[in-house]
């Protein structure tokens, strides 16, 4: 090898040649590099209003696991006015056949996605889901979750002439017992499966979440689960019934994402509100059967848990009153040791 190196000046000149202007592009590479990756930051922070900061906020992830007839079409679709004022993204899970429940494959995929899904963030995921918790995907990071809860016999009557009539947010489209004229009065008189009050053990299973017990009417201890996780896991839960204080502490308390929804829904509460079409309230009777039956009960003591919960909440969010006076709650550090 040396010997043919060495065999005459020329090459071992070219050698050298070779070897410094490799050398020089090395060092130039580098330098180009770094430069190039300076000016990524640079554009991250300045042109990229999504990527500004690295805070909490701009790293926030809010799961609505929104349950079918709580108002949540009239929520999200506010969601969707604003996300591009306040840049953040919103995305539907659509899940095969509406499917409540993700198979074990789907449930890891699903957490590894939104977890590590940088360019989304903030972003606000919504879909028909039950409850999955992160955290026993040995995951670093959980999301924030929201959801609101309906009376359930209110739920369960809408729902039933919404698959009859539909609604106005999609008028066209034919539902699934379109050309039935029976009422729910009559439904209830007759027995038929359509209002039986199994049909109304949703709510419960969709806080409760993705275990087994979750999905079987009248489990007690999915009940006791669904409220568990409503208090310990969940951020913040609101009702239908009072979808404009839900917005109002949500926006108090989640600025970055939600900041002038509460005016927005206000200022145009009419175009948003969905209703289902040709709704009969029930008769007295109706009421007394349904509420008899022990799915109501358990689905109605959860709306009432979640109701006190978020009454709680509401009451805290300003205007405290100390000796009549109103006062704003504050926070700050003091007696801050070693000095
Ligand atoms: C979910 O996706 C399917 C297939 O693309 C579509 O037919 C369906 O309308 C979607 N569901 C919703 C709620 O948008
Ligand atoms: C999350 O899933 C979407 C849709 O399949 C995909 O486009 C995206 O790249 C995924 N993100 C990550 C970080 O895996
Ligand atoms: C909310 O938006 C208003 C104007 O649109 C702005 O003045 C205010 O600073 C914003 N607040 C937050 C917390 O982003
Ligand atoms: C309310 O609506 C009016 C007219 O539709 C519009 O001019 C105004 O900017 C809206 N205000 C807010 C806070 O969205
Ligand atoms: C003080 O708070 C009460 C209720 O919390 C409210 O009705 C009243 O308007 C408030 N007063 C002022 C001056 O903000």
């Amino acid at each position: 090898m040396m010997k043919m190196i060495c065999k005459n000046k020329s090459s071992l000149l070219f050698l050298m040649l070779v070897t410094s202007l490799s050398l020089f592009l090395y060092w130039f590479s580098l330098l180009y590099l770094a430069n190039k990756h300076v000016n990524y930051a640079k554009l991250a922070h300045k042109d990229d209003p999504m990527k500004r900061g690295s805070d909490f906020d701009e790293k926030l992830v809010v799961i609505y696991n929104r349950i079918p007839k709580t108002g949540s079409t009239s929520f999200i679709n506010l969601a969707y006015d604003l996300c591009k004022k306040n840049k953040f993204h919103v995305l539907h899970i659509n899940v095969t056949a509406n499917m409540h429940v993700l198979s074990l494959q789907n449930q890891i995929d699903f957490v590894r996605n939104i977890t590590h899904w940088n360019e989304m963030k903030p972003a606000l995921y919504h879909g028909h889901m039950a409850y999955l918790d992160f955290s026993k995907f040995s995951m670093p990071f959980k999301p924030i979750y929201v959801n609101l809860i309906r009376k359930p016999l209110d739920r369960l009557v809408s729902y039933y002439y919404f698959l009859r009539y539909g609604d106005n947010f999609r008028p066209n489209l034919v539902r699934k017992k379109a050309g039935d004229k029976m009422t729910f009065d009559e439904c209830v008189e007759k027995k038929q499966p359509d209002c039986d009050p199994k049909n109304m053990w949703l709510q419960i299973p969709f806080f409760c979440g993705h275990a087994a017990e979750c999905w079987i009417p009248g489990n007690e201890w999915a009940l006791n689960q669904a409220k568990q996780n409503l208090v310990n896991n969940y951020f913040l839960v609101g009702v239908t019934e009072q979808m404009e204080d839900f917005i109002n502490l949500l926006e108090l308390s989640l600025p970055r994402m939600f900041n002038g929804t509460l005016d927005h829904y206000l200022n145009s509460s009419k175009s948003h509100l969905r209703q289902t079409a040709s709704k009969i309230q029930p008769t007295g009777k109706t009421i007394s059967d349904i509420t008899k039956s022990p799915i109501w009960k358990m689905e109605n003591d959860l709306y009432e848990f979640a109701l006190q919960q978020f009454h709680f909440l509401y009451k805290l969010r300003s205007n405290i009153r100390l000796q009549g006076k109103n006062f704003s709650q504050k926070y700050f550090y003091e007696k801050i040791r070693p000095k």
